[in-house]
């Protein structure tokens, strides 16, 4: 990380920290894009588990493996608050994540996407009909479905799982014709269902949001998690008295268990802001010790 700036809190102040965001590879820096700009002076440290990606066809018991390294190495570097900005991780792992982080007598917090994102699709909904396009892993794992109906019971959720979305996105850029054909094709079940609220249920998805947009028509509402996580992110730091109180903005750093340089020229189309240093990290080096 870069050096906390003149003027900020003593390093011993938990809220000099930097929050640590975690995903699969780049995907999530859509995530942290959202992060960075409605909270400018926090400090936030991103691990991008490209070695292993897609987590998106993996299963649950590596799933929960994974996020256990990706969340105990952003701890050991002292994160304040973990967020899980992975909707297939968020999906299957969230709560094993947090009974372990728990268990190892660590009062940080433990944020994921599903929830938010649900929250407010269901508050922008007005005919009871939500739609949601994510990973196999996400799909089956019926953590948006559960979400839902947990804040409204009469709310139906259309899921269509998209096996090959994430990584067409991130192989075709500028977007090619590859690309709108596989979004229309997955976006046919939602229209026929009449959603009137869509929710982006993977980090890949807000870089087709205009052609989304434009397939389901302007009335429909599209949900992403970035934006739904701003707000539960800033409630979590106030709670617990964690809000950054440095002037001025934060730093931003980037970890990656793939290729550094790789990580930085894919990474800058998801962040929309300058990527500078990555470090490259080994997290089954951590898991052996
Ligand atoms: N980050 C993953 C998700 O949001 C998408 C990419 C992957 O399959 O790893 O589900």
């Amino acid at each position: 990380m870069a050096p906390v700036l003149s003027g900020s809190p003593p390093p011993d102040d938990r809220r000099a920290l930097p929050i640590g965001v975690f995903d699969s590879g780049v995907g999530g820096l859509t995530v942290l894009h959202e992060l960075l700009v409605s909270l400018p002076r926090e400090d936030f440290l991103y691990l991008g588990d490209s070695a292993r990606l897609p987590y998106g066809t993996r299963a649950p018991h590596e799933l929960r493996a994974f996020a256990v390294e990706t969340g105990e190495e952003l701890l050991a570097r002292g994160a304040k608050l973990l967020v899980v900005a992975c909707n297939s991780a968020t999906a299957t792992a969230l709560e094993h994540l947090r009974r372990h982080v728990a268990a190892t007598d660590r009062e940080t917090d433990v944020i994921g996407v599903v929830g938010p994102e649900s929250n407010l699709a269901v508050a922008a909904t007005r005919s009871g009909r939500i739609g949601l396009l994510a990973t196999p892993a996400t799909v089956t794992s019926g953590a948006y479905e559960r979400a839902v109906q947990g804040a409204d019971a009469l709310t139906r959720l259309t899921s269509v799982a998209c096996p090959d979305l994430a990584a067409i996105i991130e192989e075709d850029a500028p977007v090619t014709r590859r690309v709108v054909e596989t979004v229309r094709g997955y976006c046919g079940p939602l229209i026929d269902a009449r959603v009137d609220t869509v929710i982006l249920g993977c980090t890949h998805y807000p870089l087709v949001r205009p052609m989304l947009q434009r397939i389901l028509g302007p009335d429909v509402r599209l949900i992403t998690s970035g934006a739904a996580m701003v707000r539960r992110v800033q409630h979590a730091l106030s709670v617990r008295d964690l809000v950054a109180t440095r002037p001025g903005e934060g730093h931003y750093a980037f970890l990656t268990t793939g290729d550094a340089a790789r990580f930085r020229a894919t990474g800058t189309r998801f962040l929309q802001l300058p990527i500078e240093e990555v470090e490259h990290v080994d997290l089954t080096t951590r898991a052996a010790a």
